[in-house]
C-alpha cells in the first residue's frame, strides 16, 4: 500500500515536472556556442545567446549558471516570438567606473518584451560605491545621469522574481511603462549612507504587483511616480530608509494621476516615514 502511494506519488511529480514549462529551449553562456567564463567579461556572450533565444519560436531560458562574471553592459530588447526566461543564477557584476558603460542611465535594460521572467537566484551587483561619492544629485538639478541597476520599460505580463539587486550606482529597479507585472522574493541592499539608491521608482505603469520583497537602502524603498495605476504592494519589508512613498507629483506640467494604491501587510523598520505621500492633492484612491 505504502509502496503504491510513493509511486502515485513519483508518477504526479513526474507529470507536473512535464509541463510545457520545463520544454523551454535553454541558451547557457557558458555553453560552447557562447563561450562566457566566471571571472571574464560576459556582455557579448549573454548579447548573443539573449538574441537566439529571442528568436526561438518556442519558449526558451537564457542561463547564466553560479560564479561570478563581469558585465559591461547589457540591453534585452524585444520582442521576442515566444515567452522568454533570463535565470541568472551567479552574481554578475557591473564595472566599478559608471564612465564605462554605453547607456549612462542603465546598467542592465529590458524593453518591448511580452511575458518575460527574470529569475535564477542570481545577483546583479552595481559596484556603486564610486558612484556614491560623485552624486551631486541633491542640489544640482542638472546633474549627469547615474545609471540604474536593472531598468524594465513596455513590458507587459512579466514577472521579476527571486534575484538581488545589490549596491546599484543610482535606483535599483526603475519601472517605466510596463503593464501587469509582478516582482516577488527580491532583495534589494545598499549601505543605509549610499546616495540615491531608492530600491523600485514605478512610473506610467498599470497593474504591478510587489510582494515578498526586501528592500533596505537608505532611501525610497517604493517609490510611485506619476500616471501609475493599480499597484499592490504586499509583504515587503523596507528600512532602513525613507519608506514607501507616492511622488513626487506636481513638478511638471500635465502630470496624469496617480491611482489604486494598494499597500498592505508591509513591515517598515527604521525609515524615516513609514508610507508617505509627497503630494496628497494629487493623489486618489481609485
Ligand atoms: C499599458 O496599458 C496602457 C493603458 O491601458 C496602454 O495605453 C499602454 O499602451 C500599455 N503599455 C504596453 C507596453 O502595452
Ligand atoms: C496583483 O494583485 C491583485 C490583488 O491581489 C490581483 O487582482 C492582480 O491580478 C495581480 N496582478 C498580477 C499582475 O498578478
Ligand atoms: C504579513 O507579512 C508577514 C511578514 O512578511 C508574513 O509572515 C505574514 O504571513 C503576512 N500575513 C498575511 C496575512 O499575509
Ligand atoms: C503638489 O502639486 C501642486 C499642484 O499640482 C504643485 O503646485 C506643488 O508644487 C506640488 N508640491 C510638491 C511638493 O511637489
Amino acid at each position: 500500500m505504502a509502496m503504491k502511494l510513493i509511486f502515485l506519488a513519483m508518477l504526479l511529480c513526474l507529470l507536473l515536472a512535464s509541463t510545457p514549462k520545463a520544454h523551454a529551449s535553454v541558451f547557457d553562456v557558458t555553453s560552447a556556442t557562447y563561450g562566457a567564463k566566471p571571472g571574464s567579461d560576459v556582455s557579448t556572450a549573454l548579447a548573443k545567446a539573449w538574441s537566439d533565444a529571442c528568436a526561438s519560436p518556442s519558449a526558451s531560458k537564457v542561463v547564466v549558471p553560479s560564479g561570478t562574471y563581469k558585465l559591461k553592459e547589457a540591453n534585452f530588447r524585444g520582442p521576442c516570438k515566444a515567452p522568454i526566461e533570463m535565470q541568472v543564477q551567479g552574481t554578475l557584476q557591473a564595472p566599478a567606473d559608471a564612465g564605462q558603460l554605453t547607456r549612462r542611465d542603465t546598467w542592465v535594460g529590458f524593453q518591448y518584451i511580452d511575458m518575460l521572467t527574470l529569475s535564477g537566484g542570481g545577483t546583479f551587483d552595481g559596484q556603486g560605491a564610486l558612484s556614491w561619492n560623485q552624486n551631486d544629485c541633491h542640489e544640482n538639478k542638472n546633474c549627469k545621469p547615474i545609471p540604474v541597476n536593472l531598468r524594465f520599460e513596455f513590458l507587459t505580463n512579466s514577472k521579476v522574481q527571486d534575484i538581488t539587486s545589490l549596491n546599484s550606482k543610482f535606483f535599483h529597479m526603475h519601472v517605466f511603462r510596463c503593464n501587469h507585472t509582478t516582482f516577488q522574493q527580491l532583495t534589494i541592499t545598499a549601505p543605509d549612507d549610499s546616495r540615491n539608491t531608492d530600491g523600485i521608482h514605478i512610473g506610467a505603469s498599470t497593474g504591478i504587483n510587489i510582494t515578498h520583497a526586501k528592500i533596505g537602502t537608505g532611501d525610497d524603498c517604493i517609490s510611485i511616480g506619476d500616471d501609475s495605476h493599480e499597484i499592490t504592494v504586499t509583504d515587503v519589508t523596507c528600512g532602513p530608509g525613507h519608506g514607501i512613498s507616492i511622488g513626487s507629483l506636481g513638478k511638471y506640467k500635465d502630470e496624469k494621476d496617480v491611482t489604486g494604491i494598494i499597500v498592505k501587510n508591509c513591515t517598515l523598520t527604521n525609515t524615516d516615514n513609514g508610507c508617505e505621500n509627497q503630494n496628497i492633492s494629487r493623489f486618489s484612491f481609485a
